[in-house]
């Protein structure tokens, strides 16, 4: 069943009840106060009629002045008057008595009130069928009941204005059923209306749509879905992209270096076997394309290592002055190539670390790698590592006076695959993989970057987890 349905559906069960038990409770209500009025009414009048006869006729003889009685008592009254005896004989009846039996004592109100209680009975009329209300009272002559009094009246109009009442209650009743119907529906409509729109895009991505966007309609909880479905879908449609740009800039970065290779190796296929300089010359530099090709698919095979969390740091000690000396060192004949100059520094109260010796490398050397491959000749590269026991950390920095990194760019460069410069060679990975590996020592990388000026790169390592040996 429908949402929609069961909105509505539950709206008008509850309105339906609550109707019904109204409108029983008002129509039972009504009729009882009409026919109860009706009844009242006639009470007054026997009683008054009653108690006139006990003040003037009490010594007179019922039957004698039993029609002069009757005169009296039904001039003031359209309902039918009966005068009856105290053995329950009719006497006089106000339209004429009947042919035949005249006893009364067969009706509940005549019994009662010659037991001496106003007496009330509702049913009907034996000749006509219609429905009756008869009210009886004793007459008291110096309290002996000698007979009594009866008046009784048709319920034929008082029933019928019971009916309209009815009739009308139950019309205003389906109204409001009906009004509170199409309320429901419209109201559940603007709710079922965001759900079909949530579906309907939903149903388009899983089929791979991602540039549908849902339509907001209200502040409401549906419309934060609906914010949250179009946000997973343009973060979709990003990653597809960043998915597209990484195997173009891998395929690119693979381009390269083979290209390089295969046009060494026909080079020195034709010409290699006479000339001894340049073969060595092309072997070199297929060694060193080789190289790049070796570090790009273990920078690949790290990364997806990384972000299956498959990669555990082994914590040994580490001395991090010799680490870094040792990292320098191994860069320097490049920066000498480069004309850059690399500087280490350390200070002489840093801490033995606890951490794994060769990822912590694998972070220098990739900084220092970015410092080269962006700083311009007669540039400065430093390496410096400091201890800051007041928050009980180590600080290494890698300090650049290379291009820098544009504001907008600096926030995205940890991000896996981003380049500032897509040509620029390099999968966009290294960063990334830096600063998920101190992450996994429980420390953290910052960067800070201006563009021209030069790059600084820290990363804080905590001493306290890392244990001082
Ligand atoms: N020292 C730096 N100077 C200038 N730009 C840098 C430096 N380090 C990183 N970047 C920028 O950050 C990007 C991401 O770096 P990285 O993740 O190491 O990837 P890759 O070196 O493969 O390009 C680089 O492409 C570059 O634009
Ligand atoms: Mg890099």
């Amino acid at each position: 069943m429908s949402i929609q349905k069961r909105l509505v559906g539950s709206y008008v069960a509850v309105i339906c009840i609550t109707v019904l038990i109204l409108e029983i409770f008002l129509i039972v209500y009504v009729r009882y106060y009409y026919l109860h009025n009706v009844e009242r009414s006639l009470m007054n009048q026997a009683e008054l009629s009653a108690s006139f006869y006990e003040q003037y006729f009490a010594d007179a003889d019922l039957e004698e002045q039993a029609e002069r009685l009757l005169k009296g008592f039904a001039h003031n009254s359209d309902a039918q008057v009966q005068i009856i005896n105290a053995s329950g004989r009719l006497l006089q009846d106000s339209i004429g008595l009947p042919q035949g039996d005249l006893t009364m004592t067969n009706y509940l109100d005549v019994r009662t009130a010659l037991q001496g209680h106003a007496g009330a009975w509702r049913g009907k009329d034996p000749s006509t069928q219609e429905s009756i209300l008869a009210v009886s009272f004793p007459l008291r002559s110096h309290d002996v009941i000698v007979g009594e009094v009866r008046f009784v009246t048709s319920l034929t109009d008082t029933i019928t204005t019971v009916k309209h009442i009815a009739v009308v209650l139950i019309s205003v009743g389906l109204l409001v059923i009906a009004i509170v119907t199409i309320l429901g529906l419209l109201l559940s409509w603007t709710i079922t209306r965001s759900i079909k729109d949530l579906k309907q895009a939903a149903d388009r991505m899983t089929e791979g749509d991602f540039s549908i966007r849902v339509h907001k309609r209200y502040e409401d909880e549906l419309g934060s879905l609906a914010d949250t479905l179009n946000m997973m879908a343009s973060r979709i449609t990003k990653s597809e992209q960043l998915k597209n740009d990484f195997i173009s800039s891998v395929s690119h970065e693979l381009r390269t270096p083979l290209t390089s290779i295969k046009g060494w190796m026909i080079t020195l296929k034709t010409s290699g076997s006479d000339n001894k300089q340049l073969l060595h010359e092309g072997l070199d530099i297929i060694e060193s394309e080789g190289d790049r090709l070796n570090h790009l698919l273990e920078e690949l095979l790290d990364f997806s290592k990384l972000d299956n969390g498959r990669i555990v740091i082994q914590p040994a000690p580490v001395h991090l002055a010799q680490l870094l000396h040792h990292v320098g060192k191994q860069l320097s004949p490049r920066a000498a190539r480069q004309a850059v100059s690399l500087e280490v520094q350390t200070a002489d109260n840093l801490p033995v670390l606890h951490a794994d010796e060769n990822r912590l490398k694998q972070v220098l050397i990739n900084l220092i790698d970015n410092s080269l491959k962006y700083t311009e000749s007669s540039g400065r590269i430093l390496l410096q590592a400091h201890a800051a026991p007041e928050q009980d950390q180590v600080v290494i920095t890698v300090e650049d006076t290379g291009i820098g990194i544009a504001e907008e760019d600096l926030q995205y460069v940890l991000q896996k695959f981003y380049k500032a410069d897509q040509h620029a060679t390099g999968s966009g990975l290294g960063l990334s993989i830096a600063n998920q590996i101190i992450k996994l020592h429980h420390g953290e990388l910052r960067i800070m970057s201006e563009a021209g000026k030069g790059t600084t790169v820290q990363i804080h390592l905590p001493v306290k987890n890392l244990t001082i040996s």
